[in-house]
């Protein structure tokens, strides 16, 4: 099981990543009021979370893709995350250019899943308004949760309807998927622990929404130079969105940060 050098707060010891992820990061905000902790057995208000990992330069993908900016404990600490979960947001991008198996839980984390209500498996949710999903792939055929497509009024009927085979469908939206109203429609079919592992277009729209209750930054130890995109793209956002750092961990040279939203001013 994936273990951490806790770095702040409180450095010097040893984290086991599954019940530090389990819980909300640092110290309670000055009010006593943490979003997290509203996280109730009964009606829970929705949590979305969201995974990425960056250079140290900022760099969220090279040629394309992920690969080379991760590692093993980041890796570890994906599945940890999504063993926590229960629905998995991701953009078609991403799945278009990552590729996704079908989404489960670690082995050792199924009974505490199990305990909380949660399914065996979290759920995969693609946000696509194109639907031009690859249906026959191992994300949707050999998913052990039926996986959720989150659309638009206006995507395409037979692209809908090859969707409905594999997937369940949900229309949110008449143009563009409304992210705030997605969360609560997850949250409403008992989904409310969502991870978003991006990408950055989908990142920008849930910071865009004011959604993302922690941001869980990797910094992987590599430079990679050129242009790059960051974590979030999109339009710039009217002002900067404050967050609060929850907690700092290391292992194997990456930096693992979480960030938690803090109100606007
Ligand atoms: N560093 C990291 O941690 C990290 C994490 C994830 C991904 N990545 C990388 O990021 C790249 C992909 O990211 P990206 O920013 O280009 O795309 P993305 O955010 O993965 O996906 C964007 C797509 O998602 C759909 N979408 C997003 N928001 C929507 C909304 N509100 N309504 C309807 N559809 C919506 C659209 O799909 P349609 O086009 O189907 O309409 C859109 O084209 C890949 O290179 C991937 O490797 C990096």
């Amino acid at each position: 099981m994936l273990t951490l050098n806790q770095l702040h707060p409180a450095p010097g010891g040893v984290v086991r990543a599954a019940e530090a992820y389990a819980r909300p990061a640092g110290h309670p905000r000055p009010d006593g009021h943490d979003r997290a902790a509203d996280l109730a057995p009964d009606g829970p208000a929705p949590h979305v979370t969201v995974n990425m990992v960056s250079s140290i330069d900022g760099a969220a993908t090279l040629a394309g893709r992920v690969g080379t900016l991760t590692g093993p404990a980041d890796q570890e600490l994906l599945h940890v995350l999504r063993s926590l979960c229960d629905v998995l947001l991701v953009g078609a991008a991403t799945i278009r250019a990552e590729g996704y198996g079908p989404v489960r839980a670690l082995p050792e984390l199924v009974e505490r899943r199990r305990e909380l209500g949660q399914a065996p498996a979290p759920r995969l949710a693609v946000l696509s308004r194109a639907l031009d999903l690859d249906l026959g792939s191992s994300a949707f055929t050999a998913a052990v949760e039926r996986p959720l497509v989150l659309t638009t009024e206006q995507a395409a009927p037979e692209r809908l309807v090859a969707a409905r085979a594999v997937a369940e469908v949900l229309v949110v939206g008449e143009d563009t998927v409304d992210l705030v109203a997605a969360v609560g429609r997850l949250a409403a079919e008992g989904l409310p622990r969502v991870l978003s592992e991006g990408g950055p277009r989908v990142l920008g729209g849930l910071f865009a929404a004011d959604l993302v209750d922690e941001l869980c930054l990797a910094v992987s130890p590599v430079v990679v130079a050129g242009a790059e995109p960051r974590i979030t793209s999109g339009p710039s956002l009217a002002t900067p969105h404050p967050m609060r750092l929850g907690a700092v961990y290391e292992r194997d040279g990456f930096l693992f940060t979480r960030w938690l939203r803090s109100p606007r001013g």
